[in-house]
């Protein structure tokens, strides 16, 4: 793990290493493997954010299963915008599918809890969210997380898909804003 990292000129700490976030995805992995077994799941992975935790995260789990990728939410810089735009790019039909929603990070909620509605709408089997990072202290909506990778702090976190605008998705680890 690289010691702190600079992006557009604000510094980061070493957070979350490689090793760490991998065993925690395993385990989500075979949790829901148990959950769902004689089931097939369709994940729908939010871009960009989630999208290696998405990948890490079909690989561990041990059922049929089908993935989509859509998109959601806009935000801007460091702070939720709470403007939550429409799914775009879901052409799956997901009347009577058992739904599992990956998100890279709850933060307000605000995201969530505005998709759940716009989904059950079209008539799923159940739907539930994986996310693999959830800031539970600045959770403003009432949201049910079947699956979190880690409960941490409310403060800005990039890597391993999250970034600082545009940049950071790349590194293997999480780091944090620091102080
Ligand atoms: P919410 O609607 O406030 O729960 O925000 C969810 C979305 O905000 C996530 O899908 C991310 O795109 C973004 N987000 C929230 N916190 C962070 C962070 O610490 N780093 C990077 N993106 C974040």
């Amino acid at each position: 793990m690289k010691d702190n990292i600079v992006l557009h000129g604000l510094s980061f700490r070493p957070y979350l290493p490689e090793g760490q976030i991998a065993e925690r995805v395993t385990e989500l992995g075979q949790h829901i493997s148990r959950d769902y077994q004689g089931k097939s799941p369709l994940f729908l992975a939010v871009l960009n954010g989630a999208f290696m935790f998405a990948a890490d995260l079909i690989r561990a789990c041990e059922i049929d299963c089908s993935i989509a990728f859509i998109r959601l939410a806009s935000y801007d810089g460091l702070n939720s915008s709470g403007r939550v735009k429409t799914v775009i790019g879901l052409q799956e039909d997901i009347k009577g599918r058992d739904v599992i929603i990956i998100e890279d990070i709850v933060d307000t909620g605000q995201t969530m809890s505005h998709f759940i509605p716009q989904l059950e709408e079209m008539g799923p089997a159940s739907v539930a969210i994986a996310s693999l990072l959830v800031k539970t202290e600045a959770l403003e909506c009432d949201v049910d997380i079947r699956y979190t990778g880690f409960e941490i702090p409310t403060k800005f976190v990039i890597g391993y898909g999250l970034d600082y605008d545009g940049l950071g998705r790349n590194f293997p680890e999480i780091y944090q804003l620091a102080d």
